[in-house]
């Protein structure tokens, strides 16, 4: 009796195997993993390390996911193979002299799959994490924002199922607060407690979509304050912009893509910095990260702000950092269709003076705003630019673009562009040194550099889901040969190697270092009775 009862059992089991694997190689969409790291252990010899305070030649070695030593130049790293060899682990050598070892990147703002504007962006979370990563950068924040009717808790959950589903690379979230009422505080005292938040985004702009009034604003970063969360601002007057927009095409007939900058110009960005910080600061002093500061104009109040002691931090985008206005004015419709975006591209002089100020930390780390919608989404905008679905492309070139324009030009150190493209963005989000660093314990995330290789950047060999690129044709001077995401190698040679779904959720906790001394700052400002 018992002797069948193991041998059915046995049968069963044979059999449900054997349907796992059928199963499992008849699904050709992307499939849910489990292992997150190869059971290998890599040693980067020969290349120079570089963080956000050092530069030199060492070794790191990569175990289990995580960085488990990093071995200055004169240090050997024999003992770390003979070991290895007794545990009889793999040991993968890569040779990096002549190279950068890096952090890998972290994206702070990226839309993926982002319903908008009528329709949705191109990239997911995974062509948009793929494309990241074969660029270098191997975190990505994103931003869930609510449509109507849905909770903030309901969008955080999908977002979090989206990741988990198609994720290449690890993710966090801020989240999109499109108004203020009696129960939103009570939502974002529970995305921070328990669903790893610690960023709030307020949009100054999009009039009757996502735009708050400064009631509202004031409320919301008083709740943010209060629960050790950034507050941060797409930082346009959404009134003037209409006023703009609707001036623009009534009374000068401009229906083509160059009435999207002309609509909204430089001062309707100043002046929406200058009010959410000015705002900010009543309540409190409450920390405030200005996303996308196009425009010279707008980046003078983040200058101001500070030199007021006011807790601001601005963040300029790749586009803002290496391309200019003529893209509005030169070219087919569709040429100049494929730039807009919010708030748009400025002047050579503001590209100029943004560099200045990312170098002069009057900025202070970089982002890309990548929302891509591809030629056929633009056309939606086919006369009335009005209805061009904002966004350009970033997240894959962001690394290439910003080392040639800031470290190959002299402007910017090594470890500077380590500071302003990974390690600021760890060190603001409070997951710092998980992320943005090469130190024992931290993630194995990390990517080599070749900065005196050059590449053209192309549509034709891009990753990400469009049929353009607004940096077609450019060359750029350094190039992210290999990374590394979790401890696996995902790209070298040119080829990608990665899996959806084994990117990571990564909780923001809150109370980071916006926050540092801010409740005795209070306690020293607190109003006086009499
Ligand atoms: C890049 O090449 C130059 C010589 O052309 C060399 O001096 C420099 O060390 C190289 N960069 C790195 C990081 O090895
Ligand atoms: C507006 O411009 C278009 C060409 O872009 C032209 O065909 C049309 O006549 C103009 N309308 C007015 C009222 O000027
Ligand atoms: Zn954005």
């Amino acid at each position: 009796m018992q002797g069948r009862t193991t041998f059915l059992l046995i049968t069963t089991l044979i059999i449900s195997l054997f349907l796992c694997v059928v199963l499992a190689q008849h699904q050709d969409e992307p499939q849910l993993v489990t292992i997150r790291y190869a059971p290998i252990t890599i040693v980067i010899h020969g290349g120079t390390i570089v963080t956000h305070d050092l530069e030199f030649k060492g070794t790191v070695v990569i175990k289990d996911g995580k960085i488990v030593n990093v071995l200055h130049d004169d240090q050997s790293y024999d003992h770390i193979l003979k070991q290895e060899e007794k545990e009889d682990r793999q040991v993968r050598l890569i040779d990096a002299s002549n190279r950068y070892v890096m952090p890998g990147g972290i994206d702070p703002h990226v839309h993926l799959a982002l319903k908008f504007m009528g329709t949705i962006s191109k990239d997911d979370f995974y062509h948009g994490t793929r494309a990241a990563l074969a660029g270098g950068t191997t975190m990505i924040m994103d931003f869930a924002i609510p449509a109507k009717g849905e909770t903030y808790l309901d969008i955080v959950n999908e977002y979090k199922r989206r990741g988990e589903k198609l994720a290449c690379a690890d993710y966090s979230f801020h989240v999109g607060i499109t108004g203020f009422n009696e129960n939103t505080a009570q939502q974002m005292k529970e995305l921070v407690e328990n669903h790893g938040i610690n960023s709030f985004k307020f949009f100054m702009a999009y009039k009757g979509v996502f735009q708050v009034n400064d009631e509202e604003l004031y409320n919301g970063f008083k709740t943010a304050m209060s629960i050790g969360a950034i507050s941060q601002v797409h930082a346009e007057n959404g009134d003037l912009v209409v006023k703009g927009q609707t001036r623009l095409f009534n009374e000068f007939n401009i229906t083509g893509p160059e009435g999207h900058p002309q609509s909204r110009p430089s001062n309707v960005e100043a002046e929406a910095v200058r009010r959410a910080s000015e705002i900010a600061y009543s309540v409190g002093n409450a920390p405030l990260y200005i996303v996308h500061v196009m425009s010279k104009e707008a980046m003078e109040e983040v200058a101001h702000a500070k030199a007021k002691g006011y807790r601001i931090v601005g963040e300029p985008i790749a586009a803002g950092l290496s391309l200019d206005d003529s893209v509005y004015y030169k070219g087919s419709w569709m040429d100049r269709a494929r730039f807009v975006m919010s708030p748009p591209i400025r002047g050579i002089e503001d590209q100029k003076a943004l560099i200045a100020g990312l170098k002069n930390r009057i900025l202070d780390l970089t982002g890309t705003d990548h929302c891509t919608f591809d030629s056929e989404q633009k056309k939606m905008g086919l006369g009335d630019f009005r209805k061009i679905p904002n966004g350009v492309n970033g997240l894959e070139d962001r690394m290439s673009v910003l080392f040639d324009k800031l470290v190959a030009s002299g402007e910017l150190s090594p470890s500077d562009f380590v500071r302003v493209t990974s390690t600021e963005a760890a060190q603001i989000f409070n997951i710092y040194p998980q992320k943005g660093a090469i130190q024992v314990g931290s993630d194995a995330d990390i990517i080599i550099l070749n900065p005196n290789a050059t590449r053209i950047i192309s549509a034709k060999t891009h990753h990400q889901n469009i049929d353009y690129n607004v940096y077609e044709g450019r060359q750029v001077t350094g190039v992210v040969e290999v990374t590394i995401s979790n401890g696996k190698v995902v790209w070298e040679n040119g080829q990608l190697n990665v899996e959806a779904g084994s990117g990571r959720f990564i909780p923001n906790k809150p109370f980071g270092k916006m926050f540092r001394g801010l409740q005795r700052e209070q306690e020293t400002k607190a109003p006086i009775k009499v």
